[in-house]
C-alpha cells in the first residue's frame, strides 16, 4: 500500500478502517499479507514476544533490520512499517541514520515514539523522503522510566498535551498516528480533531480510523501475557501443545 493513500483514510470520510498487525518473520508476514492486512508492523514488541526480553528497551537496530528483512521477503502488498528501537533516535542525525537502515532492510515507512519533543527527529526523517507514522499515548520504550504500563489521556491536562502532539505530528507531515492505551474519549477527540488517520491499540473499538494488534495476542501464541484489551481469535498455544503431545506419544511407533 502506498503511504499517500493511507494518509487520507479517515473513517469520517467514508474510508475503510485501517487494519494493522505486527509481524516479525517470513511465514507470518506471508500469511498476513495473503489475508490482505493493510500494514505489517515490525514492532519492537518483538523484544518480548519473539526474543524473550522483559520489555522493548532491549531491542537493537540489528534485531530490527534482521526481522524487517524477513518480513519484507514475505510481503507483496501490505505496507511494511518498521519501529525505530530504543535509544536510536536521540538526535535528528541519529534518527535519520536509523530510519535509513530500516528502509535499507525493507521498511517502507518507519514509526517512532513521541510527540512534540520528537519534532526535530521526525522532521529530519520526513525531509529525507521516508514516511513516518507517529506513536502517542502509552509509550512502551518509556515503561521502565515510568514504572509500568499506564493508561494515558485520563486527565484534561494529559488529553490536551496528547492533542497538541497529534496536531504537531500532522503539521510536520506524519502519515498517520498510532494511539496506544489512550482512554476512549480522548482517542475519539484526537481522531475527530486531525485530518490524518489514527490507528488505535487499547483505545476502544471505534475511536480511531483503524486498529493495530500484536499478532501473538490475536492468535493466542504467547499465552504468558495477554493485555486486557486484546481479543484472541485463535488458540495457537493450545493447538501447538496438543500437536506436540501427540507427536511425543507417537515417536518410535509406526503411525
Ligand atoms: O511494537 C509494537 O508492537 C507496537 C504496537 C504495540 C503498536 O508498537
Amino acid at each position: 500500500m502506498i503511504t499517500s493513500s493511507l494518509k487520507s483514510r479517515k473513517v469520517r470520510n467514508g474510508a475503510q478502517p485501517i487494519s494493522a498487525l505486527t509481524a516479525y518473520d517470513y511465514p507470518t508476514a506471508r500469511l498476513l499479507d495473503e489475508s490482505a492486512v493493510d500494514i505489517l508492523l515490525v514492532g519492537d514488541s518483538l523484544g518480548m514476544v519473539v526474543l524473550g526480553y522483559p520489555d522493548t528497551t532491549h531491542v537493537t537496530l540489528d534485531h530490527m533490520t534482521h526481522h524487517i528483512s524477513a518480513v519484507a521477503r514475505g510481503a507483496q502488498n501490505a505496507l511494511i512499517l518498521g519501529d525505530l528501537p530504543y535509544n536510536t533516535y536521540n538526535t535528528p542525525e541519529q534518527a535519520l541514520q536509523t530510519a535509513q537502515a530500516l528502509v535499507a532492510a525493507g521498511a517502507q515507512a518507519v514509526k517512532l515514539e513521541g510527540g512534540v519533543e520528537k519534532q526535530a527527529e521526525i522532521e529530519a526523517i520526513i525531509k529525507a523522503g521516508i514516511p513516518v507514522i507517529g506513536h502517542l499515548g502509552m509509550l512502551p520504550q518509556s515503561v521502565v522510566e515510568e514504572g509500568g504500563y499506564k493508561k494515558k489521556g485520563k486527565t484534561e491536562e494529559q488529553a490536551m498535551s496528547l492533542l497538541a502532539s497529534a496536531k504537531c505530528l500532522e503539521v510536520i507531515g506524519c502519515t498517520a498516528i498510532i494511539l496506544e492505551s489512550v482512554v476512549a474519549k480522548t482517542a475519539q477527540h484526537i481522531t475527530d480533531s486531525i485530518n490524518i488517520p489514527t490507528i488505535g491499540i487499547g483505545c476502544g473499538r471505534t475511536t480511531c480510523d483503524g486498529e493495530v494488534a500484536v499478532i501473538t495476542d490475536l492468535v493466542g501464541s504467547y499465552p504468558w501475557f495477554v493485555p486486557p484489551f486484546a481479543t484472541p481469535r485463535a488458540e495457537v498455544a493450545e493447538a501447538t501443545k496438543k500437536a506436540v503431545s501427540e507427536y511425543i506419544a507417537h515417536v518410535g511407533k509406526p503411525v
